[in-house]
């Protein structure tokens, strides 16, 4: 068991089996609706193909992500990135709009990111994000705290995923006016099955048993969702939950 666990970021991987995410943020890209010439901050890049859409838009775009593997697979777009933790972010005035999607829900200083987000915009700023709502994976990890808590480990979720209106208290709180605000779940299919959804994303469960054991933690996990995320056809699908919005700093 580890004292200290963190996601592991592997941009091949994420390719191969999460390349949905980015895919799924197209109407997140329409939302803000980027205008050539803006300045845009993409908070949590991951491996920045929004990023480079949006520069390919004709706007000036800088993404910042928390993982080294993240931000160079970004810059090997051509894309500016900078590695930054999304709760401190260091920048004042600078940005037209701030954009984010599936990335929020890793930060559980949701108060610190909307201070940094609300800072870097220039007044009259948009704030435009998509990330994971109250309920979001929720049999996932009901799955994944069952198969550990037979072995005696109590894992509570490591993810932030709020319900919309503390959410919306807490975007008011920090000073902006919220323009769109919207909850709403999104079964999402899968290239294989749960299990390699499980093993991209899921280290802060597993980290905090020996690895000798993952793969019967995760056969249990795979085991007790079929009935719930795999239709009669074999497909599997997440049970995510969104949260997405446009907020904006008052000019
Ligand atoms: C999400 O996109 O909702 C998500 C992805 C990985 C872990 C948890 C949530």
């Amino acid at each position: 068991m580890t004292d200290t666990v963190t996601q592991h970021w592997d941009p091949d991987r994420y390719k191969r089996t999460a390349g949905f995410v980015a895919e799924l943020g197209a109407p997140v890209v329409e939302l803000l609706a980027p205008v050539a010439g803006e300045r845009i901050l993409d908070l949590g890049c991951g491996d920045g193909l929004l990023t480079a859409r949006m520069a390919a838009l004709g706007c000036e775009v800088l993404g910042v992500d928390a993982s080294p593997e993240m931000v160079a697979a970004t810059r090997a777009r051509g894309v500016p990135a900078a590695v930054m933790d999304g709760a401190n972010l260091g920048f004042d005035g600078e940005f037209d709009a701030v954009f984010s999607n599936a990335a929020l829900h890793w930060i559980t200083d949701y108060q610190g990111v909307l201070a940094g987000v609300y800072r870097a915009l220039r007044p009259g700023g948009r704030f435009v994000a998509e990330f994971g709502g109250q309920g979001n994976v929720a049999a996932i990890e009901r799955a994944l705290q069952d198969a550990l808590a037979r072995r005696g480990v109590e894992v509570p979720s490591p993810w932030f995923f709020p319900a919309p209106t503390a959410y919306r208290a807490a975007l008011e709180a920090a000073g902006f006016e919220v323009v769109v605000l919207e909850h709403f779940p999104r079964p999402t299919p899968q290239p294989g099955d749960i299990r390699a959804w499980i093993l991209t994303f899921g280290n802060l469960y597993l980290g905090h048993i020996d690895t000798s054991e993952h793969e019967a933690v995760v056969n249990e996990a795979v085991a007790a969702l079929a009935p719930e995320l795999r239709d009669t056809e074999g497909n599997w699908f997440v049970d995510y939950v969104r949260l997405r919005l446009r907020a904006v700093r008052p000019a």
